[in-house]
């Protein structure tokens, strides 16, 4: 019997908040490598914000899936096939073979991984795109310096729990920014930041400056919207804004109206978008400084994994609710 394969497709485009009907799942029979090519069999599937863009036709930093194509994404799998000099069977891999059970990608396209070094599923997280993004946008952006104070909004997701954890490594007072006392807690007392305010709550502002009493040096921010005009009026004199994610405004159909901007001014804060491919070229330094700290037990990291590919949307879903708690993931083996 031929082995099938299983997809996830783009069915419709999300009017607003993504539901699961903007999916569609097929069988397809598993295609053959050809010549320079190679037979993956994924094994996880990382679930990642920005696919909500992908989901929307506007122009954005990377191209839209059509309605009908296959969901874009990063897979951790086992090479099955391969007619490509450089990889064997059982080679684990990064690809970018996106929401199915097989794929065929080239040679070139593939990362081969060591999950002798950590369990593979590290390799779409905390030492993955995640962690590489929390490594360039923290040191090349914020430019942490001892002493100073930074807060990181979504804290306990795949991106700020690094960028907390490497702050702290810098000497930096860390502050989290976190929905519901459960992330709070993990926060500070796993992860090891001085302090979380739990977004959910009343006066986050006020809760907020209780909890930087020198002020803001550093923001590295995730979510935008209410939470990054409770920082502005904190933030210090030449004091760093990166802006990593905006996950707050991803399902509103009209953008969020910020009212501190004229801190910017008046504080003279640089605040500078950031996109991780930006340092494609340096990825890794970035795997290689992440992975010392990993090995040293500096870097923890938690999953949220759903299972089987069919629940994936549902998996996506949760990002956006923050029902995810740590790195969100599917299980595909
Ligand atoms: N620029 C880049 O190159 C780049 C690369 C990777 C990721 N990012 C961005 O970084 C951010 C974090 O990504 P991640 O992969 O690490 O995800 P994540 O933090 O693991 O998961 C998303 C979290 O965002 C929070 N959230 C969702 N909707 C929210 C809302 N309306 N208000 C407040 N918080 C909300 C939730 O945490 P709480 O329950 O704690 O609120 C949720 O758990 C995203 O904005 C993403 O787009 C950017």
């Amino acid at each position: 019997m031929t082995a099938m394969n299983r997809q996830v497709l783009l069915a419709s485009r999300p009017k607003g908040e993504v539901s699961e009907e903007n999916f569609r799942i097929v069988e397809t029979p598993v295609p053959a490598p050809g010549e320079g090519e190679v037979l993956v069999k994924n094994e996880w599937l990382s679930l990642d914000p920005y696919m909500r863009g992908r989901m929307n036709e506007a122009k954005s930093y990377a191209p839209s899936v059509a309605v009908g194509e296959l969901m874009v994404g990063q897979t951790v799998g086992e090479v099955v096939e391969s007619r490509a000099s450089h990889f064997k069977p059982g080679d684990k891999v990064l690809t970018l073979l996106g929401w199915q059970l097989y794929g065929v990608a080239k040679a070139r396209e593939l990362t081969r991984i060591d999950a002798s070094r950590a369990p593979a599923s590290c390799y779409l997280g905390v030492l993955g795109m995640p962690g590489m993004t929390a490594w360039f946008g923290l040191r090349e952006i914020g430019q942490p310096k001892a002493g100073e104070t930074l807060i990181v909004s979504a804290a306990s997701g795949a991106v700020g729990s690094v960028v907390g954890q490497l702050a702290k490594i810098e000497g930096c007072r860390t502050v989290g920014i976190a929905g519901g006392a459960l992330k709070c807690n993990y926060v500070v007392n796993e992860l090891g930041f001085d302090a979380c305010v739990d977004h959910k709550g009343p006066d986050l502002a006020g809760r907020l400056r209780t909890a930087c009493p020198k002020g803001i040096d550093i923001d590295f921010e995730n979510v935008g919207g209410p939470i990054l005009d409770a920082a502005l009026p904190l933030m210090n004199v030449h004091s760093r804004i990166v802006l990593c994610g905006m996950i707050a405004e991803i399902n509103a159909s009209e953008p969020y109206g910020y009212r501190r901007l004229r801190a910017v001014l008046v504080s003279r804060i640089r605040m500078q978008g950031m996109i991780v491919f930006d340092w494609k070229d340096r990825y890794a330094e970035a795997v290689a400084g992440l992975s010392q700290h990993f090995a040293a037990g500096r870097l923890k990291h938690r999953e949220s994994i759903v299972e089987g590919l069919d629940n994936a949307p549902r998996g996506l879903i949760a990002l956006f609710k923050g029902e995810n708690f740590g790195k969100q993931l599917v299980r595909l083996a």
